[in-house]
C-alpha cells in the first residue's frame, strides 16, 4: 500500500487518480489527518496503515509567502520532510519525496544536474533545499528525491488553469513574463512518472521529473491559447522586472534528466504533448468550474 502526504494538493491528487487506474491500493491525507510537522501523529499514522511506499507531496507551496514566513515554510519543508523520512525508515518503507527546481539560483542556460550544487535565491528555496538535505542524511538508502517545476493540473490554482480562464472569459491582452524559463510539467504526467520509478526498482537517489523541453512563461501561455482555440496573439511579453513578485525567481531553471539514461525508464514526455493530453481535463475541477 502506498500512503501519500499532501494527498488533496495538485501532485497528490493526481498520484491518487493514477495510483487507482493501476489498482493499487493507496491512503491519501490532507494536512488535518496527517501534519508531517507533528512526529507523534507521522510516526502513529504511518505505524497504523504500514505502507510499503510513502510520498511526500506536502509542501508549503506559497513561494512568495515564504519570505516573510521562513520558519513557518521550513517547519514543512525541510523538518517536515525528515520527520516523514525517519517514521518511514522506522518501517521500512521506500520513500519518495518531493522537491524543486528552486533549489537552484537560475543563472546560466545549462540544464541543471541532478547533483548539481544547490544555490537557492530564495526562502522557499532554501527550505526545499534543506528538505532534501535532511531526507538524505535521514534515510538515504531507500529515498527517492524527484525534483519537479512548474506543476499544473486541473485541481488546485495553477498558471494552466488562470490562462485557460482568461482565454475563455475575455478578450483582453494577457502579459506574460517572458525572460523566465523552465519545463511546463502535467502533475498527472509526473504522477506516472514516480509510480513507474517506485515499481522499476531503480536506484535510490535524485532525479528530475519535469516533462521534456523548455519554454517561457510567455511560451507556455502562447500554447495553452492555441491548443484551445483562442487568439494567442492576445499574449504579450513582458521582462521579469515589469511583474513584480516578493521572492526572486529563477531565470533558467531547466532540469537535466541525465540520471534516466541509468534506469530503463525513459524521461517525461515533451511538455508540448503533456500539455495536450491534460488541457481537456482543466476544466474539472473539484468544484467542475474552472
Ligand atoms: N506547484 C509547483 O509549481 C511546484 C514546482 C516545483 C516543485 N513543487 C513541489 O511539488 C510538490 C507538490 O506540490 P503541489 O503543487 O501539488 O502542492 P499544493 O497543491 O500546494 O499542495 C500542498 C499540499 O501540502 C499539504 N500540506 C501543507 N502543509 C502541510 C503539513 N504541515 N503537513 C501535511 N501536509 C501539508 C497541503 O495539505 P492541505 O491542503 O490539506 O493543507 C496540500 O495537500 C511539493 O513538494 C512542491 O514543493 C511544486
Amino acid at each position: 500500500m502506498w500512503l501519500i502526504a499532501g494527498g488533496t494538493g495538485q501532485l497528490g491528487i493526481a498520484l491518487g487518480k493514477v495510483l487507482e487506474a493501476q489498482s493499487i491500493p493507496y491512503i491519501s491525507l490532507g494536512s488535518v489527518e496527517l501534519d508531517i510537522r507533528n512526529v507523534d501523529q507521522t510516526n502513529q499514522i504511518l505505524q497504523l496503515y504500514m505502507p510499503t511506499v510513502v510520498v511526500n507531496a506536502a509542501a508549503w507551496t506559497d513561494v512568495d509567502g515564504a519570505e516573510k514566513n521562513e520558519d513557518n515554510a521550513y517547519a514543512v519543508n525541510a523538518i517536515g520532510a525528515a520527520n516523514l523520512a525517519a517514521a518511514s525508515r522506522t518501517i521500512g518503507a521506500k520513500f519518495v519525496h518531493i522537491s524543486t527546481d528552486y533549489v537552484f539560483s537560475g543563472e546560466g542556460n545549462q540544464p541543471w544536474k541532478e547533483d548539481g550544487i544547490h544555490s537557492p535565491i530564495s526562502a522557499y528555496g532554501r527550505t526545499k533545499s534543506a528538505g532534501e538535505t535532511l531526507v538524505l542524511g535521514v534515510y538515504p538508502e531507500n529515498s527517492y528525491i524527484v525534483r519537479t517545476a512548474w506543476l499544473y493540473s486541473p485541481w488546485g490554482k495553477n498558471f494552466a488553469k488562470t490562462m485557460q480562464k482568461l482565454a475563455l472569459t475575455n478578450d483582453n491582452k494577457v502579459q506574460v513574463v517572458s525572460d523566465q524559463i523552465g519545463q511546463p510539467t502535467s502533475a498527472l504526467s509526473l504522477a506516472k512518472q514516480i509510480v513507474t520509478l517506485v515499481k522499476s526498482g531503480a536506484p535510490f537517489g535524485i532525479y528530475h521529473g519535469t516533462n521534456s523541453g523548455e519554454a517561457s512563461w510567455f511560451e507556455f501561455a502562447q500554447e495553452i491559447f492555441s491548443a484551445i482555440g483562442a487568439d494567442a496573439s492576445r499574449v504579450t511579453p513582458i521582462k521579469s522586472e515589469e511583474y513584480k513578485q516578493i521572492a526572486k525567481r529563477p531565470s533558467y531553471s531547466v532540469l537535466s534528466h541525465n540520471r534516466w539514461a541509468q534506469t530503463t525508464i525513459s524521461p517525461m514526455p515533451k511538455w508540448k504533448d503533456a500539455l495536450a493530453s491534460t488541457l481537456s481535463d482543466l476544466e474539472l475541477d473539484s468544484n467542475g468550474s474552472l
